[in-house]
């Protein structure tokens, strides 16, 4: 990356979070990404959990002066569900990770946003890996929204694919129906490249980060980690040097205890990283347009995400729907950010072995 090299402003709007975790760290070990601000919804864990997770990673990395916004703590109509059985307790599977010294802004999420999309017309990047009740809330507020916006990316939904939270539904669709639906809607009538990317679990099932991955960067930055075994009891924890590496594998052991206790094998889907990655750079995705929409209503499909690809609702295009990529190139490129960014962190303590 040159000095010269545009740097794309983002809003992140999490819900962290296990792979929200690693893809703040993702965007954090990115040059090209400007964190604008991070806004906290509710979903995986309470959403004062998330900012407090969120403070607690970017502090941990040395970012310190992002502003760290907290949004609505509860879905606009469905009673708030969180998953601390898949994150943890505290929605960082078993990392603990220093108590943040900061406080959380004293903006709310939704102005947040509209603040960032009326200073910078059309070259804001949001990028959403929870609920997306905090960007429904912002459209009530400020309808021009999806064209002040450069491009939105999505992660969430599930098409030709069971879902993760009901047998059709994705969880940051299935926690707050209403609010998803709301945005496809505000989202129509656009041009095609500005239409939502929505990274789904059709693909983002298909990042599988499994216990190499992480011995790669253990290994880029001379470290090594005994707890990454599947051999090692449940609830080992990493012996890592390295602040970056022990805290972020401390988080994805629980993660693939998770989905090994799911029958998955022991790996664990990394939607968020690669939502991210697609914030930074769409041209590693195949994209498809479509109408989509939200199922609210059905006793058996409430939160199912419908993709219209054929037009057979007469209803113009609202999304470009992720359909392809190449996971293994994905990784590099994540284990390549990654590990830059520990010896970054390592570095600026004092230690590190470089
Ligand atoms: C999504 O749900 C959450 O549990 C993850 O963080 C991800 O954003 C996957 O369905
Ligand atoms: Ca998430």
């Amino acid at each position: 990356m040159s000095e010269t090299t545009p740097r794309i402003p983002l809003i992140v709007d999490v819900d962290t979070g296990i792979d929200d975790s690693l893809a703040l760290l993702y965007l954090l070990a990115s040059p090209e990404a400007e964190i604008l601000a991070i806004t906290c919804t509710a979903g995986n864990v309470p959403a004062r959990q998330v900012a407090i997770n969120n403070l607690a990673w970017l502090e941990l990395c040395g970012a310190g002066d992002i502003e760290v916004a907290l949004g609505s703590e509860v879905p606009v109509l469905a009673p708030l569900m969180t998953t601390e059985e898949t994150h943890g307790p505290q929605g960082i599977g078993y990392a603990e990770l220093p108590a943040p010294t900061r406080s959380i802004s004293e903006r709310h999420a939704t102005q947040v946003w509209i603040d960032a999309v009326r200073t910078a017309p059309g070259q804001v990047i949001g990028l959403v890996t929870g609920p997306l009740t905090n960007l429904a809330l912002a459209l009530r507020i400020e309808p021009e929204l999806p064209r002040l916006l450069k491009r939105l990316v999505i992660m969430g939904g599930s098409f030709h694919h069971s879902g993760n939270t009901t047998p059709v539904s994705e969880w940051n669709i299935a926690v707050d129906p209403e609010s998803a639906k709301m945005v496809f809607d505000a989202f129509s009538g656009l041009p095609d490249d500005r239409a939502p990317i929505v990274c789904a679990l059709d693909v983002t099932e298909r990042i599988e980060m499994r216990p190499e991955h992480l011995q790669r960067i253990a290994a880029a930055i001379g470290d090594e980690d005994a707890a990454l075994s599947p051999d090692t009891p449940f609830g080992s924890r990493s012996q890592a040097r390295n602040p970056v590496l022990r805290h972020l594998t401390d988080a994805v052991r629980f993660y693939f205890e998770f989905h090994v206790t799911h029958d998955q094998g022991w790996l664990a889907h990394m939607h968020d990283p690669f939502a991210a990655a697609v914030a930074l750079h769409p041209e590693i995705v195949t994209l498809r347009p479509a109408t989509v929409d939200v199922e609210l209503g059905g006793t058996l499909s409430r939160g199912q995400t419908i993709a219209d690809y054929a037009g057979l609702w007469g209803r113009e295009p609202n999304a470009a729907v992720v359909v392809d990529t190449d996971p293994a190139a994905f990784f590099d490129h994540l284990i390549d950010r990654v590990s830059a960014l520990a010896v970054r962190v390592e570095e600026a303590a004092g230690g590190g072995s470089h």
